[in-house]
């Protein structure tokens, strides 16, 4: 099949919302075809390139953001938050790691989520689910869940107001490494790690006071970082909206995102999200389940990138702590054994969902640490290397995942509740797992 960016469209596309109004679907369609992109076709590759860096053992890589942006949190303190959470994480493993981190935030378009059910059913009266606030609204009535392009337009708008002010703070001096205390949350003095941090803060201070001694003038690399988007690219219309040719490249660019991913639903051999995703330019990720076979994951890779270019296949298990054992090192055989060149990461969130006898949805600190952990470990068993994490974190004092070094309880967790969908690890609980990830990197990789 040739493909083309809707070539898509002679496949079956699951987990698509049903617009009722189609003319008005063509319509925001459009508009968003003709809006400016939010990235462009330079920083899709410079990304590619980190990502072949990444592979090739010179880098590791920190992605993480909330499991779904909404609307109402489109707000300057928590977008800085995040990116404060985000730099601090990747100072302490630049630090542990003894290596560059490529940072990716899952931010600036992540609006759209997979649902286990098209429907819900409350007292009789069955609506479409919520699929995210691009697509609907969660309020249980006819108006809050019909499907409405509008929506379409306003993601548009609000992913890019985040990268806008993401690029502002970032280009404007907020990651300069001279300083970090830019990236002080105001609360963060009572937290547990904060002394942990401080020292290693001050010790990175004074080694780059030395080197600029050394010389003779301040390094310009240590006054910025670059930072890249990616989100699940889900709504296969609106992906197909943002994906142009541009002047003096060859190929397709999705250009809504730097890096957009297949999630774990949606990763068909046959299905439109892989005949999308395998004919843009970009680098691209695939979720990776514990119930997917190996001929399923090296069909995947033959498609995906028959060429092997590195840097364009990110490779994100997603196990689960009980299953990994098991589940991983037969998927990294049989990908290596076909000659394959990806970049592995490790997302520890997705297989380690449970739900208290409450009904809440949470995860626990242990497994999520207990699944990188066997990570690193079962990728030097096999030769290859764990290249990067991806998680769901935020830069709040929420309270969703249990554990951590506040060892946070069943009872804790009705104090600070605040995702619509998965549970995201908080401010200590993102810092204590990147301060435990550049112990376990720093004698494994
Ligand atoms: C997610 O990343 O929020 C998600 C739904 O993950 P997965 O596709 O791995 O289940
Ligand atoms: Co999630």
């Amino acid at each position: 099949m040739i493909w083309s960016p809707d070539s898509w469209q002679q496949k079956p596309a699951v987990q698509q919302p049903e617009y009722p109004d189609r003319a008005a679907l063509e319509q925001a369609l459009a508009v968003l075809k003709r809006l400016p992109p939010l990235v462009t076709s330079w920083e899709v590759n410079a990304l590619r390139s980190k990502l072949a860096e990444a592979q090739a053992g010179q880098s590791f890589v920190l992605q993480g953001g909330d499991c779904a942006e909404s609307f109402a949190d489109c707000e300057s303190t928590l977008i800085a938050n995040r990116l404060k959470v985000l730099l601090q994480m990747s100072l302490l493993l630049v630090h542990g790691l003894r290596q560059r981190v490529v940072r990716i935030g899952r931010f600036a378009g992540q609006y759209a989520k997979p649902r286990s059910a098209d429907t819900e059913t409350r007292d009789g009266l069955t609506l479409p689910c919520y699929r995210g606030d691009i697509v609907n609204r969660p309020e249980f009535t006819v108006a809050g869940r019909t499907p409405d392009p509008a929506l379409l337009l306003k993601g548009h708008k609000y992913s890019a107001m985040t990268i806008n002010f993401v690029r502002g703070l970032i280009d404007g001096g907020f990651a300069d490494l001279h300083h970090p205390e830019y990236w002080n949350l105001d609360w963060v003095h009572h937290a547990t790690l904060a002394e942990e941090y401080g020292r290693r803060v001050q010790s990175i201070g004074e080694s780059l006071n030395f080197m600029e001694t050394l010389a003779g003038q301040p390094i310009g690399e240590f006054r910025r970082v670059d930072f890249f988007t990616s989100h699940e690219a889900l709504l296969l219309n609106a992906e197909a909206a943002q994906t142009r040719q541009v002047p003096r490249q060859a190929g397709w660019y999705n250009l809504s995102t730097h890096l957009p991913w297949i999630g774990m639903r949606t990763a068909a051999v046959d299905g439109a999200h892989v005949e999308y995703m395998r004919g843009i330019r970009n680098p691209i990720a695939v979720k990776i389940g514990p119930t997917m076979s190996t001929d399923w994951v090296v069909q995947l890779c033959e498609i995906l990138n028959p060429v092997n270019e590195h840097g364009r296949l990110t490779l994100i298990h997603r196990m689960g702590a009980g299953k990994i054992a098991s589940a991983l090192p037969k998927v990294i055989d049989a990908v290596e054994g076909k000659g394959h060149k990806v970049l592995w990461l490790c997302d520890p969130m997705h297989g380690n969902t449970q739900s208290t006898a409450g009904g809440i949805k949470t995860r626990h600190f242990d497994d999520i640490l207990s699944e990188v952990e066997q990570s690193f470990a079962i990728h030097a068993d096999c030769g290859t290397r764990l290249g990067g994490v991806h998680l769901e974190l935020t830069g709040e004092d929420v309270t969703e995942c249990l554990g951590g070094a506040r060892d946070l309880t069943e009872t804790d967790l009705e104090r600070a509740y605040k995702t619509q969908v998965d549970p995201r690890l908080n401010y200590e609980q993102a810092l204590e797992l990147a301060l435990k990830i550049a112990a376990l990197g720093a004698r494994k990789n």
